[in-house]
């Protein structure tokens, strides 16, 4: 045994002198000091990591048999569905790990706004966040095209003609997206190049520079205190612990639920009543057949509720191109010296309480038949949607926040 962990330490020895192996395990993993702090909420950033992999590995195996032509591409979803060894499995683990990577991300940044996770010095960080989250939404919405049913064609065909509604170069924009007049095979194609590599190269890129920038300026907390202006003699931040193995076991137990959840939905519900996989995208797409009720797929349907809640289809597309682009500006929109919600005044949690209402009613909202009813609650939650980015710098630095601890409260 002595024998073989001296050969093992020889082994690292050799390659630390060449590549800085145990230099970036300690400065990641077993010397990275995070709060003590963390509660369930800090899941989320390691299973958008998890769902991620997942997506890569079920793509590839997706990839191997999966046909981009608009002849061939439902068929072959059905023949992996059916004939492939294991098909149905990578199918429903890449459908459902779609929507479970929309779920992760929102909790993930509705974090950040509970504890103010996008203030100073967090502001690049939340910046490729939201970087993340728009290449995310393009890998969806790429993705959704290539199984080639009814929803996949229609969906595309209607989110493409939006960017005809912008002035002057819209029809030429709308056009050149598609590649053809109509969405056809020269349109799935391109998605199909898109969403197999350039969106996911993308994607790695960002979330390699998240991870970076998140590890320079350190992870924040549930009571928004920054644990590095506390250090002890040797420089370590008296509220921290190391990430390795605190929160790798940590975060183990996050896996372990969220993959019994997960696989609940793969092998009991993959389509989840219609919400993950849409009925009409098992009929194949027909051209010169529109379906009765066009919808997103359930987390895109905040922004379409938005969409549909404006009748000037410009105005409409400004709108809803906006509600995506105002979270960008929430590090500066904040004018609260207090991060976390445990210390923040009424004022923000009333704010966040009632965006996050409007959010979720926006999201049921886009999912339905557009009756008049339904139309005027969506402009009502757009414009309590609207209030809370527009309004902030005036209520965040009129609020009643209370004095925020030196050190971190635990447990
Ligand atoms: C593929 C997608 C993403 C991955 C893999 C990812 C990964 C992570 C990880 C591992 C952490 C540290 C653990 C944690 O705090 O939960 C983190 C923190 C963070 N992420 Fe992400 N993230 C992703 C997307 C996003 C998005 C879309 C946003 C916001 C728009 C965002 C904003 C943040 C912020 C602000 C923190 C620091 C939170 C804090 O310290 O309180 N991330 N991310």
């Amino acid at each position: 045994m002595d024998k073989i962990m001296k050969y093992l330490c020889a082994l690292l020895d050799w390659i630390d002198a060449r590549f800085p192996l145990t230099k970036l395990w300690n400065e990641h993993l077993a010397k990275y000091y995070a709060p003590k702090n963390f509660n369930f909420w800090y899941f989320f950033g390691s299973l958008a990591l998890l769902v991620l992999v997942i997506q890569i590995v079920t793509g590839i195996w997706l990839t191997m048999n999966y046909k981009p032509s608009a002849e061939d591409a439902f068929a072959s979803v059905e023949y992996i569905m059916r004939d492939v060894e294991w098909g149905w499995w990578m199918r429903y683990m890449h459908s459902t790990g779609s929507s479970a990577f929309f779920i992760v991300i929102y909790l993930h940044m509705f974090r950040a706004l509970l504890y103010g996770s996008f203030k100073k010095p967090r502001e690049l960080l939340w910046l490729t966040g939201m970087f993340i989250y728009l290449t995310l939404m393009g890998e969806a919405f790429f993705g959704y095209l290539l199984p080639w049913g009814q929803m996949s064609y229609w969906g595309a065909q209607v989110i493409i003609s939006l960017f005809g509604a912008i002035p002057v170069i819209g029809d030429s924009l709308a056009l050149w997206i598609r590649g053809d007049y109509v969405v056809s095979d020269v349109t799935l194609n391109r998605f199909f190049s898109f969403h197999v590599i350039a969106m996911p190269l993308v994607l790695l890129g960002l979330v390699f520079v998240h991870i970076l920038a998140l590890h320079e300026v350190g992870s924040n907390n549930p009571d928004g205190v920054e644990i590095k202006k506390k250090k002890d003699e040797h420089g370590i931040p008296l509220d921290g612990i190391p990430f390795h193995p605190y929160y790798t076991v940590k975060d183990i137990v996050g896996v372990v639920v969220f993959l019994i959840f997960f696989s609940m939905v793969v092998f009991y519900n993959p389509e989840m009543g219609g919400y993950f996989l849409e009925h009409n995208n098992f009929i194949p797409a027909d051209p010169l057949k529109t379906p009765e009720h066009i919808a997103p797929v359930w987390y895109f349907t905040p922004y379409y509720a938005i969409l549909r809640a404006i009748p000037s289809q410009v105005a409409g597309v400004f709108a809803m191109g906006l509600a995506v682009m105002l979270f960008f500006f929430l590090p500066w929109l904040d004018r609260s010296p207090v991060k976390s919600i445990r210390y923040r005044g009424w004022k923000y949690r009333l704010a966040l309480t009632a965006f996050t209402i409007s959010f979720l009613a926006l999201g049921w909202l886009g999912m339905q038949v557009a009756i008049p009813t339904y139309t005027w609650l969506a402009r009502v939650f757009s414009v309590i949607y609207f209030m809370f980015f527009v309004f902030m710098p005036f209520y965040t630095s009129t609020d009643n926040d209370k004095p925020v601890p030196e050190r971190v409260r635990y447990p």
